[in-house]
């Protein structure tokens, strides 16, 4: 049995409106209906007739467990908890965000002219909540003025525009209109709702993964940190308003949508990175694992093995101190506001932890525990204890990473405020 999928925090019980208009990429939006659910959003579907010759109403409504609206003089479903006036103004109503994926070009047009010829138009004239766009067409379509004047117009009032990808269409031709997969879908339905969070105007950086230090042009010595918590760190920071910064050496893992993502790969082109992007920071969250060793010699060709060689000694030299590079920084020119360490440790985790918050001048360490299976490297859980400079420490139960991230960002921003409301 695999663990049901976890709940988002920002779209638990978020009202999210979601109109599905007549492109191929109606289906995919099943999908994005169904992913939204399981995250805790509450999805009202709209579909107009042209998406119902794509998919059926009851696609979405097995998935969302909710009533599908298609006809404008139908009443809101009083089961669904909504008003029952007349659908469009009732599902108007409190409701968080209006997605409207696929929209084809047809739609864009009537939105732009403010055209109410049908439930989901007529529901985002009357809705007041934001309204996001997603166009899926014919990369010709797309491209064509009266498209782009059309979807200017729209951005000039204010409306998200989720961009289409460059791509195959089902038509065989190639070219940009592409509706983006379900977890950019949704990335950017959590940065539309996360937008008035609490880093709203916060600029944050966050660093993750391991570092890797080159040997010669094929081997490279680094450590076990998968860069789970950075991501998530950064996705945490996003949800609350943040713009991000993630400097990452574990590009495999897929890109929080609307991150600034700079990769890096050893131990100093981290630390240029980072002494670069905290300029004028809030926040540095420092989640990568920094080799403190480094090769003394790079080989500028693979290293060869002699037949009677019975092994090799490599000789490491030390690498730069980050957040002691942050640290001297910081007294300069002030910024960043908060310096966030971790320490990984397998033996006396808070005393050691405790030396390096001082040591390094931070502002909090979350200490991990990495000798137990359920916390630390490669999996999606964790165990860490967050110390203060005041001396406190708040130990924090086996969590996923996330939660774990969420509980940071939420210590984060009461500094800031703190900080704020002392100066
Ligand atoms: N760190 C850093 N630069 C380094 C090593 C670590 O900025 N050269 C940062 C890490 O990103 C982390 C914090 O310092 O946020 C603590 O990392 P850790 O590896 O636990 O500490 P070290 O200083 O390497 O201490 P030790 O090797 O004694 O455990």
């Amino acid at each position: 049995m695999t663990m049901a999928p976890e709940k988002i925090t920002l779209l638990e019980n978020k009202r999210i409106l979601l109109g599905v208009t007549g492109s191929i990429a109606a289906y995919k939006t099943v999908d994005l209906a169904s992913k939204l659910n399981q995250a805790g959003a509450l999805v009202d579907v709209i579909m107009t007739e042209a998406a119902q010759q794509f998919v059926t109403p009851l696609a979405f409504q097995s998935v969302t467990g909710r009533a599908v609206y298609t006809d404008l003089w139908q009443p809101a479903s009083a089961g669904n908890g909504l008003p029952t006036h007349i659908a469009h103004v009732g599902l108007g109503e409190g409701a968080d965000l209006l997605v409207i994926a696929p929209a084809t070009a047809h739609t864009l047009a009537k939105l732009a002219q403010g055209l109410a010829d049908n439930l989901l138009t007529v529901t985002a004239l009357a809705a007041r909540c934001p309204l996001m766009i997603a166009p899926a067409m014919d990369g010709g379509m797309y491209m064509h003025p009266a498209t782009q004047a059309n979807l200017q117009t729209l951005q000039g009032r204010g409306v998200l525009l989720v961009e289409p990808e460059e791509g195959r269409f089902a038509s065989g031709l190639v070219g940009k209109g592409r509706l983006p997969e379900t977890p950019t879908l949704i990335g950017h339905v959590r940065r539309a709702l996360g937008g008035t969070g609490r880093l709203a105007g916060r600029r944050v950086v966050v660093t993750a993964g391991g570092t890797a230090e080159a040997l010669d042009p094929v081997r490279y010595i680094t450590n076990r940190s998968s860069g789970k918590q950075g991501y998530a760190l950064a996705q945490a920071a996003l949800d609350a308003g943040a713009t991000v910064t993630l400097i990452t050496s574990a590009q495999h893992l897929p890109a929080p949508t609307g991150a600034h993502i700079v990769p890096v790969d050893s131990a100093r082109s981290l630390r240029d990175a980072v002494l670069h992007a905290v300029q004028g920071a809030d926040v540095l969250l420092m989640a990568a694992a920094v080799a403190d060793f480094r090769p003394a010699q790079v080989a500028e060709q693979k290293i060869k093995k002699q037949d009677n060689d019975t092994g090799i000694t490599l000789e490491l030299t030390r690498n730069p101190d980050i957040l002691l590079d942050v640290k001297a920084q910081r007294t300069t020119d002030g910024w960043p506001r908060v310096v966030v360490g971790f320490a990984a440790e397998s033996e006396n985790l808070l005393a050691n932890a405790r030396d390096k918050l001082q040591r390094k001048g931070l502002d909090l360490m979350v200490a991990n525990d990495i000798s137990a299976a359920d916390a630390g490297f490669s999996v999606d859980t964790n165990r860490v204890t967050v110390l203060d400079v005041q001396g406190g420490q708040q130990p924090l139960e086996l969590m996923s990473k996330t939660r774990v991230s969420e509980l940071i960002i939420e210590r984060v921003a009461a500094l800031l405020t703190d900080q704020t409301e002392t100066s």
